[in-house]
């Protein structure tokens, strides 16, 4: 076990209308003292499908405050368009930030309340440099309608700087949002990709905490073994019935508690599969759910054998497959992986390249070059076999 420290300053308001019932004094509690304007952040449209917009702007209506709305937030969102809605807040005068929508939508919100409080080059500072955070970002809340990223609970703004086509995820405890306010309701109007793509990015998440030290016993790989055979069975029982609230409520929560930090605190992380993902995006913008989708089998198969024991318990804890089944460790600790790997082709979802869009192999060696490699893994990479397992995957 590794020596931590553990804190998380988001308040979360879970289930059936809490929008209704919660955010209106939310928003008041939290507006900056003396300023009145709520800078609404939302992506390309679907929280007007899925009630949420509505629920947002009667819950605002009731504060008595203006509402100022910052849509078209994409996905994979770019600096620049963080920088535009730093821009708006500025000008005028904004007292809280709130978001809308997915991973996109709060990661932009949660990074221009960092910008529109730093006098200087936040992305350059904090997103590149790792520079200490110093300031407190402005106020920012909110309001979830897709489980993935976990951003509604954690630390992270990931945004892609497409000059130079770096993808960045710099997380620091001050950018957790305030409140994080989630009715799974809003939930159902998600397209099955999408439901496929974010529930698998939740599996990610906490299969990269997992697939890293320490190895032995620790009580918090017990709850992501949980964790991850629950994800399993829950996006199983989605796909067959989307409209199922009961098992897309449980996707909603495990998509919060797989990356809010707790289950991962006291391991070394690895989070090589989403810097390699990171990078095919910056430079395709594919999606980052199915992007992991494809990569995570090639790298397991990669450095199963420096982490044997975590990728025999994942066989036999999250797959549960019988040892006696397997002549050694090492071919169960395969099937583990060659488990994930047909449930993905179960799932119909991408697993080369090539499906998530790439028509050649020439910008390859590029992005392997600039991924971030990262230090918790089992066996940290090398650019050279991050390019092989690209060309694996193409
Ligand atoms: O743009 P709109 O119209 O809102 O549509 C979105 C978008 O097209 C749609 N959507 C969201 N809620 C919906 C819905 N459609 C119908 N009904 C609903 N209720 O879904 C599409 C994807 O949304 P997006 O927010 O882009 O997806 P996601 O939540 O997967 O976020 C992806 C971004 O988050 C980053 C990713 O790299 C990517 O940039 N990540 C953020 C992390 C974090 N902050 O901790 C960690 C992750 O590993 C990840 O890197
Ligand atoms: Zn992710």
């Amino acid at each position: 076990m590794n020596n931590f420290v553990w804190q998380n300053r988001t308040k979360v308001y879970f289930g059936e209308k809490v929008v209704d019932k919660h955010l209106s004094s939310l928003i008041k509690e939290h507006m900056t003292p003396g300023k009145n304007k709520i800078l609404l952040g939302y992506g390309g449209g679907s929280v007007k499908k899925n009630g949420s917009y509505d629920d947002v702007m009667a819950a605002i209506a009731e504060t008595g405050f203006e509402v100022i709305e910052f849509g078209g937030i994409m996905s994979n969102p770019t600096l620049d368009k963080m920088l535009e809605g730093v821009e708006i807040v500025k000008a005028n005068d904004v007292g809280l930030i709130l978001a809308v929508g997915g991973g996109s939508a709060m990661d932009c919100c949660k990074a221009m309340a960092v910008q529109a409080a730093y006098d200087g080059d936040a992305w350059q500072d904090f997103w590149m440099d790792g520079k200490e955070m110093l300031i407190d970002p402005m106020p920012c809340g909110v309001v979830v309608t897709m489980p993935a990223t976990g951003s509604e609970l954690n630390p992270c703004a990931v945004l892609t700087n497409t000059e130079t086509n770096i993808k960045c995820d710099r997380g620091y405890p001050k950018i957790n949002p305030l409140f994080a306010v989630m009715d799974p309701a809003y939930t159902l109007t998600m397209p099955l990709r999408q439901i496929k793509a974010g529930t698998f990015d939740i599996l990610s998440h906490v299969m990269e905490g997992y697939f890293s030290d320490p190895a032995g016993y620790w009580a918090t790989d017990d709850m992501m073994e949980g964790l991850m055979h629950g994800i399993i069975r829950d996006l199983r029982a989605a796909v067959k019935d989307p409209t199922n609230l009961e098992v897309r409520t449980s996707i909603m929560w495990a998509g919060s508690l797989a990356e809010n930090g707790f289950p991962k605190t006291g391991k070394k992380l690895d989070f090589q599969a989403h810097n390699m993902e990171h990078q095919l995006s910056a430079f395709s913008n594919c999606n980052h759910g199915e992007g992991l989708a494809v990569i995570h089998p090639t790298y397991y198969r990669h450095i199963y054998k420096d982490g044997l024991p975590k990728f025999v318990s994942f066989a036999k804890e999250v797959w549960r497959l019988n040892p006696a089944d397997y002549e050694s460790d090492e071919a169960l600790a395969l099937a583990g992986i060659d488990a994930l790997d047909d449930f993905i082709t179960e799932l119909g979802m991408p697993k080369t390249l090539r499906e998530l869009g790439f028509e050649d192999k020439s910008q390859l060696k590029e992005i392997a070059d600039s991924c971030f490699i990262s230090e918790g893994a089992f066996r940290p990479m090398t650019a050279e076999e991050i390019l092989e397992i690209y060309e694996e995957c193409f």
